[in-house]
C-alpha cells in the first residue's frame, strides 16, 4: 500500500479502532517509567497517538500528538482537549531539531514500510533533545503484509525483525536499549523498547 492508501486506510478505521482497544493495559503503564526518567515537565511528542486515550491521556499536559490521519486527530481533540495536535507524517515531522524530552511511539511505526524504519529513527534522533527518551513497540517477527478484514477494512504491517530495529534503534544514535513486555490495546502482549538518544 502506499502512503495515500494506507492513509485512507487509517481515516476508515480510527475510529472502530479506538472503540474496540482496551485503554487499560499494562502498555499504558510503562509511560509511567518513561517519564520518571525525563526532566521535570517534559515535552513529550506522541507519534501515531490516534484517539490518545492510552498514550497522550497519560502524558504531561504541553504533550504534542501527531498523526496522519484526521479522523485520529479529531478523537484525540476530545479524549486530550489540552494536547498540542500535529497532522502530519512520522517521517517529516515538524518540529525544529532537539526540541523534545521524550517520544512515544505506540503501535505506529509498524505502519511504515520497514525499508522506511531508519528514517523514521532518524527523524526520532532529529527532534529528540541529546539524552531525551524513546519509547516504542518492538515487533518480533519479519513481516510485511496487507491485512484484508483488520477491523473491517484493510491495514499495511510492516517490520524487519526484532534484532533488526533494535540495530536500526542503534545505527540511529539510540543507546541503553532495555525492552519490557506488556499488554497490549487488544488483549495480546507486545514487546516495547526504552532507548536513550545520545548523538
Ligand atoms: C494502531 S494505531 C495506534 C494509536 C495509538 N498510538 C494507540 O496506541 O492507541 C496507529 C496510529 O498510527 C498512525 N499512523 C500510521 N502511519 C503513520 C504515519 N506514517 N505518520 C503518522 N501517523 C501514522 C495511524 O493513523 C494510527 O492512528
Amino acid at each position: 500500500m502506499d502512503r495515500m492508501a494506507r492513509r485512507a486506510a487509517w481515516e476508515q478505521l480510527s475510529e472502530t479502532y479506538a472503540v474496540r482497544r482496551d485503554p487499560e493495559g499494562s502498555d499504558a503503564a510503562l509511560i509511567t517509567q518513561l517519564l520518571a526518567d525525563c526532566p521535570p515537565d517534559p515535552v513529550v511528542l506522541d507519534v501515531g497517538c490516534g484517539d490518545g486515550a492510552r498514550t497522550l491521556a497519560n502524558l504531561p499536559a504541553n504533550a504534542v500528538g501527531l498523526d496522519f490521519a484526521r479522523q485520529g486527530l479529531s478523537l484525540a481533540a476530545e479524549t486530550v482537549p489540552e494536547a498540542r495536535l500535529l497532522q502530519a507524517d512520522m517521517q517529516a515531522i515538524p518540529l525544529a531539531d532537539n526540541t523534545v524530552d521524550g517520544i512515544t511511539a505506540y503501535y505506529a511505526v509498524f505502519h511504515v514500510p520497514h525499508a522506511r524504519h531508519p528514517d523514521v529513527y532518524e527523524e526520532f534522533a532529529r527532534v529528540l533533545k541529546p539524552g531525551g527518551r524513546l519509547l516504542l513497540t518492538l515487533p518480533s517477527g519479519r513481516f510485511e503484509t496487507v491485512r484484508r478484514g483488520w477491523m473491517g477494512g484493510t491495514m499495511f504491517f510492516s517490520a524487519p525483525g526484532r534484532a533488526a530495529t533494535l540495530e536500526q534503534l542503534g545505527d540511529a544514535g539510540f543507546e541503553k536499549l532495555r525492552t519490557e513486555t506488556a499488554s497490549d490495546p487488544l488483549g495480546s502482549t507486545s514487546e516495547f523498547v526504552f532507548a536513550t538518544h545520545s548523538p
